[in-house]
């Protein structure tokens, strides 16, 4: 069951991103996670010291143990009570953060980001570096390939000040799988929001794989979050000295957030209600059936053209007319308008899909909305709630699953109703994740059965009554 779980959330990391994806198959994640998380990996000095006092009531002072979790060597040291919190957290799971107070200073192009000891011998005791890929998909080795790495050391030598800072800083990168719109926001903006959207807009981003489109694409969120242009560390010879730098996106789950672990308690219905405040939404919360005005709800259905695209959409308009909803059909791409989208989806009461990136697309709706995935045939309903179903949840959305039959799906046309691809679905997924979407995602269309899906639209109804 945990196995499974690991299955899944690394199918999470790359749905939609195709082409670009090698084999990471679940059972391998533990181990890549682990690897990663250790400093020998991220750090070229093998010897990175930490030195950490313990307070014991009696002596004063103790070791508990020569190595701790973190790899770091724990030193005795009986002259000195100064305990230094490391300049960088590389044992959090989804991504490495450093979060530096002091005199730290970035230069931008050289990808090198100092922190000024106060004396040599402090830069000698804690001569810490890291080599940091600020992107928060760790342990998916395609995505974290194309990211480039900030060396955060510390350094007594301290180079000149182009420029100071009174804000504090965020490093971060946008290349790993931005582009695909699920990415963008699991990888980026989410962590992102959940990182910077304490400082009030009174924050300056760097960022490293610096992609001027993708900033454009998504500028009125990046306005929400920095009342600073952003700053191109790619061509930037600049020395930018700051007082507080964060280099790292902090990243808790796949499209969403932990409250308990975010700052100030920032939870998913809070990132909605940015996200609205950000594209000018107006609607907070979906039709109440049987209110006076007595609109028809509004049904947004996602379609998709290349894999994964409804057969049948001329009889399931007819059939959600009947029911009394108002259809909109809206094809997500990635060169779609992000504002114009998001009013669509906002002014709906119900949006339906197959799996894929454009579900993203729920972060606009108004809460308490209902969310219809489609699961394509495959046993892939675990990946489809990690993706999807609990980040709605998370959002306060209403969640319906619906998983097709073999009879709902193209592959009945290519392989007979015996083949173990109907038996038994999770044999590919044993093979890999390029076997699962060369077999289920990409070559895979529905047709779904509206006489079984008209129940699932009669249920949303119902959750709009509620
Ligand atoms: C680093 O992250 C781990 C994993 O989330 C956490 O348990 C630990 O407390 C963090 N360490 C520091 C120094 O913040
Ligand atoms: C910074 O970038 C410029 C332009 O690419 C290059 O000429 C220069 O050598 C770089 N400086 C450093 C220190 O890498
Ligand atoms: C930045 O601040 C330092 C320390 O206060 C000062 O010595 C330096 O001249 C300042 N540099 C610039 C460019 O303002
Ligand atoms: C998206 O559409 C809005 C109008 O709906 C327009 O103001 C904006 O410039 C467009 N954005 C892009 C990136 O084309």
């Amino acid at each position: 069951m945990g196995h499974k779980k690991k299955l899944v959330i690394s199918f999470g990391r790359v749905e939609g991103r195709s082409f670009r994806y090698a084999v990471l198959a679940g059972c391998f994640l533990a181990s890549i996670t682990a690897v990663t998380l250790f400093m020998p990996n991220t750090v070229p000095f093998s010897a990175v010291s930490l030195r950490v006092l313990i307070h014991s009531a009696q002596t004063g002072l103790e070791v508990i143990d020569s190595t701790d979790s973190r790899g770091f060597e724990i030193v005795s040291e009986h002259d000195e009570l100064k305990e230094w919190k490391p300049l960088c957290n590389v044992s959090e799971p989804r991504s490495e953060v450093c979060d530096m107070n002091g005199d730290v200073r970035i230069h931008a192009n050289s990808s090198s980001i100092q922190f000024i000891t106060s004396s040599r011998e402090e830069a000698l005791k804690r001569s810490e570096l890291y080599r940091i890929r600020p992107y928060a998909r760790k342990g998916d080795e395609v995505a974290m390939g194309s990211v480039r790495r900030i060396i955060v050391s510390t350094s007594e030598a301290a180079p000149h000040c182009s420029i100071n800072h009174s804000v504090p800083a965020i490093v971060f990168s946008v290349n790993g799988y931005t582009g695909n719109l699920f990415h963008d926001f699991s990888d980026v903006l989410i962590p992102l929001f959940v990182t910077a959207r304490e400082f009030n807009r009174e924050v300056q981003f760097l960022v490293s794989d610096f992609n001027p489109w993708w900033i454009r694409k998504f500028q009125l969120v990046i306005n929400q979050l920095s009342r600073y242009n952003v700053i191109d560390m790619d061509k930037d010879e600049r020395v930018h000295c700051f007082n507080h730098v964060i280099v790292g996106l902090k990243c808790h789950k796949e499209l969403s957030i932990d409250p308990l672990r975010s700052p100030k308690g920032y939870s998913m219905i809070d990132f909605t209600r940015f996200i609205r405040n950000a594209y000018s939404l107006n609607r907070e919360t979906p039709i109440r059936i049987g209110d006076k005005h007595n609109r028809r709800p509004r049904l947004v259905i996602i379609s998709r053209k290349r894999s994964r695209s409804f057969m049948n959409l001329n009889e399931i308009v007819p059939m959600a007319e009947e029911l009394g909803y108002k259809v909109v059909i809206a094809e997500a791409s990635a060169t779609s308008n992000v504002t114009q989208f998001a009013e669509i989806v906002n002014s709906c009461d119900v949006l339906m899909g197959v799996h894929g990136a454009g579900l993203t697309n729920l972060v606009f709706l108004p809460t308490k909305a209902v969310l219809i995935q489609i699961v394509p045939w495959g046993g892939l309903k675990w990946m489809a709630m990690y993706d999807f179903g609990y980040p709605a949840k998370d959002m306060n959305l209403k969640y319906l699953q619906y998983e097709i039959k073999p009879e709902e799906s193209s592959l009945i046309e290519e392989y007979p109703r015996d083949h173990l691809i109907f038996k038994n679905p999770l044999t590919f997924h044993k093979q890999g994740w390029n076997a699962i979407r060369s077999t289920f995602m990409d070559k895979q269309n529905i047709k779904l059965d509206v006489r079984r899906f008209r129940d699932v639209l009669l249920e949303a109804l119902k959750q709009l009554h509620q």
